[in-house]
């Protein structure tokens, strides 16, 4: 088994801490934040994600997790170091590398020899070589490693991944990296770096490029009087399409999507081919912001100017308190610039928002909609499924519900007597 230190303590990192010393290993994960230090050493998780918990309490049980402030007190031991810190889009689109770069240069003299720099933050075409350039260790060899988890499942798409990608030119430091999941009944794909992390922008970009896609033809399917339930059911059959990834919703978002479409954009151009199918995405899922919140002003006789809009569902998706460029708050402060009085209330997020200074967030989803002239959900949290709609309707003044994710039953609200209105339907 090996020691592996962690930098970075955030979705990615911690997961994979928690994750390796799962499967064994001895590790150390490093951040430059010292309360989430303590806390983590407390056994306390700072974010939200099923099974994360459990692991973290695991491993400091057993000994092989622990946590330190700073990377250097994580390096100086171990012979694998994971770089996943954050790597957020720059001013021009593209990905900024200064904590990457930042992280490597802390801890570039004091490595073991023969030990391996492992990049799992998402980055750039060419980036292992700007870490190299940072180290440059000969006994030290730098590897591209990209993680494809999701919030919300982290813990289990870590462990049992799609696929893991290893990018490296040297061979014995690519089979070493591969070996750290031996435990893990994956396949594993070793190829050179920039194609390592090439894979990881393209698909992202590609599942984005998907999920704009379902929300055109769900507006196809309104204005042509189709279902995109059973327009996506009948495509998803079809093998080449898949079954995943096809829910319309109020638009994507979440600390990736947004940021690696840019970054990929940019790569491209910077390559001499502009992607402009991929800016052609970005731009419409953009309106499609605007367009969810246009279907709540018409859903309002009169519109929503002066009047009050319950939410439920601030997060980008459910499972996660992540509220990094959630579709909700696009669409929230698109509703309150065109003079809506907004509640709001999810069950992962507690206090008032500084992203959305005019929405009132409060603590139960029957108090967001007290008095309320519509209801919009913005995020699929099944507990919604499950209130009680009868007080939702007495609760409200008028009971008209615009489902972005088409989450509830509408056969049931309408027998309330509700008007429901989803999205593609
Ligand atoms: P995050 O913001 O949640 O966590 C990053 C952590 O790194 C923070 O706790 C920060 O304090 C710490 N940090 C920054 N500089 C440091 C340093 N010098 N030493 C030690 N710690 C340092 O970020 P994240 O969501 O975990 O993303 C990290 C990277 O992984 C990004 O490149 C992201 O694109 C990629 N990624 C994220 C996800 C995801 O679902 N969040 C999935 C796949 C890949
Ligand atoms: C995404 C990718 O799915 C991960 O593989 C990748 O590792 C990660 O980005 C990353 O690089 O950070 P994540 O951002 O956690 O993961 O969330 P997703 O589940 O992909 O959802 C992204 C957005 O698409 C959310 O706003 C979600 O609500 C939306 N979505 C997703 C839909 O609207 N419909 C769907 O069918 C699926």
């Amino acid at each position: 088994m090996a020691d592996i230190a962690i930098i970075g303590a955030g979705y990615v990192g911690l997961t994979t801490g928690a994750c390796f010393a799962h499967l064994g290993h001895d590790v150390t994960v490093a951040d430059v934040v010292p309360e989430k230090i303590e806390r983590l050493n407390r056994g306390e998780i700072p974010i939200l994600e099923a099974g994360l918990d459990e692991l973290v309490a695991e491993g400091l049980e057993a000994g092989n997790l622990r946590f330190v402030l700073g990377a250097a007190n994580a390096c100086r031991t171990a012979e694998f170091h994971y770089l996943c810190v954050p790597t957020p889009q720059g001013s021009d689109g593209s990905a900024d590398l200064s904590y990457l770069v930042a992280a490597a240069a802390e801890i570039k003299d004091i490595l073991p020899a023969n030990s391996v720099v492992v990049n799992k933050s998402t980055v750039p075409v060419g980036t292992t070589t700007v870490v190299e350039d940072v180290i440059r260790r000969e006994d030290v060899k730098v590897v591209s490693n990209p993680e494809f988890l999701r919030e919300g499942t982290a813990v289990s798409d870590f462990l049992h991944p799609d696929r893991v990608v290893v990018g490296a030119e040297d061979q014995e430091a690519a089979i070493r990296v591969a070996g750290l999941y031996a435990r893990v009944a994956s396949p594993v794909m070793v190829t050179d770096p920039v194609s390592a992390e090439l894979i990881k922008y393209a698909s992202n970009a590609f599942l984005a490029v998907k999920l704009t896609f379902v929300n055109e033809i769900a507006t196809l399917c309104e204005r042509v009087g189709a279902d995109i339930d059973d327009v996506t059911l009948g495509m998803g059959y079809d093998t080449r399409i898949g079954r995943s990834f096809l829910r319309p919703g109020p638009g994507w978002g979440g600390s990736c999507f947004p940021k690696d479409t840019a970054a990929l954009v940019r790569i491209a151009a910077d390559a001499g081919c502009a992607f402009d199918f991929i800016e052609q995405a970005i731009t419409l899922n953009t309106a499609h912001f605007q367009r969810t919140a246009d279907k709540v002003e018409s859903a309002v006789q009169g519109g929503v100017a002066g009047k009050t809009v319950a939410a439920w569902g601030l997060t980008f998706k459910a499972g996660t308190d992540d509220l990094r460029e959630s579709p909700a708050i696009e669409v929230l402060a698109r509703l309150g610039a065109m003079g809506a009085d907004i509640v709001a209330y999810d069950p992962a997020v507690h206090g008032q928002l500084a992203s959305l200074p005019g929405v009132r967030v409060v603590e139960d989803p029957y108090s967001a909609v007290d008095q309320a002239d519509v209801l919009v959900v913005l995020t699929e949290w099944s507990e919604f499924k499950g209130l009680n709609f009868d007080k939702v309707g007495e609760l409200m003044r008028s009971r008209t519900i615009v489902d972005a994710r088409n989450l509830l039953d509408r056969s049931a609200l309408k027998r309330r007597g509700f008007t429901h209105i989803g999205m593609g339907r």
